[in-house]
């Protein structure tokens, strides 16, 4: 149910508030939501009844986004799927210089919530109240002094900040995906008219290089638990190659353009690497490769190969057991005879989808299992049977 701006008043009520305390453990499965319903229209309207329910069904689910102070905040449903996870709101707030910062499309507040930890001044504005008040409330829970308003930032922003974060949303009013800078709500070129000391846009992470070519600035690709999370536009910075940045915990590790080109292309040799995927969107495998001492497999395949096993945080390691050039019927009767009865399928490069695959296999399901990589070596599609390496057992990488 969407909230209004009377259910956050009633919400910031102390009935309200006694009520969620006493069920934050409540049973919220699909079977006890009807009895709980009915439980607590004896004593609230219906509509009270179901901004409790609401509330304590997005306290539950913010559990990973906000791990600390999650099952006493509120939330609208929509605002906090927006809402980026602590270990960016965290990283953000660390990149910005300035004291004085503006938060634009701040939503709930996540980020404004992070600038303040991270003792800003900051100025959170979102088009829509019902976040604003959302926002307010949170700020004050957590007795963080950030300061929010309602606006629609189309009509201007306030000048006197030295920073802006501006975070569009990135889905429609049918939550899909909106494919160009353009179309984002309010759209990238809105950031045109500002000036400021700093100015960061959060961009899809899909985003096509093209779209923002004319903007200049610095492109940073982040990924967070192998997950490639987000894209930063630092529009004050000088042009330069797209970066990758991993985030682990409080620490941020950068990889940078080198100027690494030509890699060498060679079969697989003892392990196999994949790259983490901001080291893809950054364009920076061949980089990685040399940093690695790593070869590739295919000019055009974000796959390495080394000798020796590499501890890196940029890429995760299979130990190759044998390869072959790919066939179906000769990797059928191939892993019939060394007894593999399950592979679990990664591929780049091979057009055939894993469960296909796999169906085509009729494995037996029992015995040994493999990791099995399809792709393709100088331009043929090839299968590499693998062992999952265990992280720990290899000599430290500084990368
Ligand atoms: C991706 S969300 C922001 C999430 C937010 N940074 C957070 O951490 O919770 C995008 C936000 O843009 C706001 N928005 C859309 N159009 C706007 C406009 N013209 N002016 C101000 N805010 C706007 C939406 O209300 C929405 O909250």
């Amino acid at each position: 149910m969407p909230l209004s701006l009377d259910n956050i008043a009633f919400l910031q009520s102390d009935r309200a508030h006694e009520q969620l305390e006493s069920l934050a453990s409540a049973d919220l499965s699909d079977a006890n939501i009807l009895p709980l319903l009915s439980r607590l229209r004896r004593s609230f309207t219906a509509r009270q009844a179901a901004a409790l329910l609401t509330t304590l069904r997005l306290r539950k689910a913010a559990k990973t986004k906000f791990p600390e102070h999650g099952e006493r905040m509120l939330f609208t449903d929509a605002g906090l799927q927006q809402a980026s996870g602590p270990l960016l709101r965290l990283y953000r707030a660390r990149q910005f210089e300035s004291r004085r910062l503006l938060d634009l499309c701040c939503g709930i507040g996540a980020d404004s919530l992070a600038f303040a930890a991270a003792d800003r001044e900051v100025h959170g504005l979102d088009i829509d109240p019902v976040r604003i008040a959302i926002a307010r409330h949170n700020a004050s829970l957590l007795r963080l002094p950030a300061r929010f308003s309602v606006c629609d930032i189309r009509a201007g922003i306030p000048s006197a900040y030295d920073a802006i974060f501006f975070d569009p949303a990135r889905r429609d009013s049918q939550d899909r995906r909106i494919q160009h800078v353009e179309a984002y709500i309010p759209p990238l070129s809105l950031a045109r008219k500002w000036r400021a000391r700093e100015i960061a846009v959060k961009l899809s992470p899909g985003v096509d290089l093209r779209q923002v070519a004319e903007y200049g600035g610095s492109l940073e690709f982040i990924s967070a638990q192998g997950r490639l999370s987000e894209a930063l536009l630092w529009l004050h910075r000088d042009f330069a190659q797209p970066v990758a940045t991993l985030l682990r915990g409080a620490d941020a590790l950068r990889l940078r353009d080198d100027g690494a080109q030509g890699i060498a292309v060679t079969a697989p040799r003892a392990w196999l690497l994949e790259p983490d995927p901001a080291v893809l969107r950054a364009g920076l495998v061949q980089t990685l490769a040399r940093q690695l001492g790593a070869s590739m497999l295919d000019a055009s395949i974000a796959y390495l190969t080394s000798d020796q096993p590499v501890q890196t945080a940029w890429a995760r390691s299979w130990k190759i057991r044998e390869w072959l050039p790919f066939q179906l019927k000769r990797l059928r009767r191939h892993l019939q005879a060394r007894g593999i009865g399950r592979v679990t399928v990664k591929k780049r490069g091979f057009a055939m989808q894993p469960d296909e695959l796999i169906a085509r296999l009729r494995l037996s399901g029992e015995g040994d299992a493999c990791v099995l990589v399809m792709t393709r070596c100088r331009g043929k599609a090839i299968a590499i049977l693998c062992d999952e390496a265990k992280l720990g057992q290899f000599p430290r990488n500084s990368l």
